[in-house]
Formats: C-alpha cells, structure tokens, sequence
C-alpha cells in the first residue's frame, strides 16, 4: 500500500532500545531454535530461558504451539502460512529485543528463506540460530504428540519431515545435537556460545 507507506512516518522515541537494555544490563538478543517436530526445540529453549533467567536476565520465550492459539490462530501449515507465522513471530521477537529482552523462540521454522529474513530484521550481533539437529528417525520414535504415526497414516498433510520439507541450516551459530548428552548438557553449551559470542556476560 503505497499511500500508507507514504504517510505513515516512523516516530524516534526518546527512550531507545539501547536505554531500555542498559536499564536492564543486558544486551538484546534472539535465540532461534529451528528444528523437526519433537527435536527438543521447547524443551531445550525452556531450560535454557531457566538458567538465563537464574542469572538474572530479562528474557521471553516464544513457542510454536502457543503463538499458534492466540497471534497465530488463523495459519495452518501450508507453505504460504508457514512463512507468514514466522515473518509475525520474526516482528514479534524484534518489537520484544527493542523493549531490552533477551528472546527465545521454538518453531520448526523449516525454510531457510524465512529465517533469513528474521536474520535480516536484526543488526547481526543479535540474531543467534540454534539448529536443534535431532535425527528424523530419533523424533518420529519418540512421538511424544503422536502426530508422526498420524502423518505417516496419511491423516496429517504436509507434515515437517514426512510431506514437507525441513531445510536444515548451514552455519547455525549453535549446533545442538540433542540425542547425544542430557538437557543440562545442551544448555551449558548454549550458555558457553552466548558467553563467547559477548550475548552475555
Ligand atoms: S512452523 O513450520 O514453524 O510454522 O511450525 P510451528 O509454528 O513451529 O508449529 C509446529 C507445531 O505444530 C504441530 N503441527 C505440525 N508440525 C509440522 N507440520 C504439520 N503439518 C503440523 N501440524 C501440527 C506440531 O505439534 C509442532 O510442534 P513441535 O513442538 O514442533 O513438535
């Protein structure tokens, strides 16, 4: 809408994002966790949101299945909806690093184009991909929603991994690989790449 982005005028606010970071002492960030259904995305980001918050960072986790109850509601998992929930989630997540936070997000995220365009909202420093890299097989035998057993029954079309495609990053800037060790074990690792990366202190 050309008219729109004609009059619409951006507004600089005096307090900025770096205020709002410095008032919370912690530099913005957000921590992309990509990876098949039932890698471990939630469970390693919800543990990892723990421990940064026990170190007394401001953070938000945004999750798949809840953004898909309320923001989310009206996409399915066409690859036309899949790309609109995570451009939504992409500006979400960039509204709540301006506000300071250290942001986590777990979705499956599967095309490398739209998690790109999430990088590219992002100055490059705060933009942090987690390939949760769990091999098929491992996710399918656990199945811990039972949705595999119905994609591969055929009741679930277009299902990640089976019917649709998962583009597997190629530089993630952590690589987790959750069936080797335990949670404790990835989020350590986690905490050790954000440390080195300068995310955190
Ligand atoms: S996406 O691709 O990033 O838009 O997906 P996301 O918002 O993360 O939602 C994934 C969760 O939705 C459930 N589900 C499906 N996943 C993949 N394909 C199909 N067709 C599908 N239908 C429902 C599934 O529980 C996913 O949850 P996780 O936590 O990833 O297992």
């Amino acid at each position: 809408n050309i008219e729109k982005d004609e009059n619409v005028i951006w507004h600089q606010h005096a307090i900025d994002k770096m205020f709002r970071a410095e008032q919370k002492q912690q530099r913005p960030a957000l921590l992309w966790f990509t990876g098949l259904s039932g890698s471990g995305k939630s469970t390693v980001a919800g543990a990892l949101e723990h421990e940064l918050a026990r170190l007394g960072y401001h953070t938000y986790l945004l999750d798949g299945d809840n953004v898909r109850h309320g923001l989310c509601r009206d996409l399915g998992f066409s690859d036309h909806d899949r790309r609109e929930n995570i451009r939504r989630v992409g500006e979400v997540a960039k509204l709540m690093t301006d506000a300071g936070l250290i942001v986590l997000s777990a979705f499956i995220s599967p095309f490398r184009e739209e998690r790109q365009l999430v990088r590219d909202m992002l100055p490059e420093q705060e933009f942090v991909e987690v390939f949760v890299d769990t091999p098929l097989k491992v996710c399918e035998s656990r199945d811990p929603k039972g949705l595999y057993k119905k994609a591969r029954a055929g009741e679930i079309k277009a299902f990640t991994g089976i019917s649709s495609a998962y583009e597997a990053p190629e530089q993630p800037e952590i690589h987790l690989r959750t069936h080797h060790g335990s949670i404790a074990d990835q989020v350590d690792l986690c905490i050790a790449s954000l440390k080195k990366a300068g995310v955190i202190r």
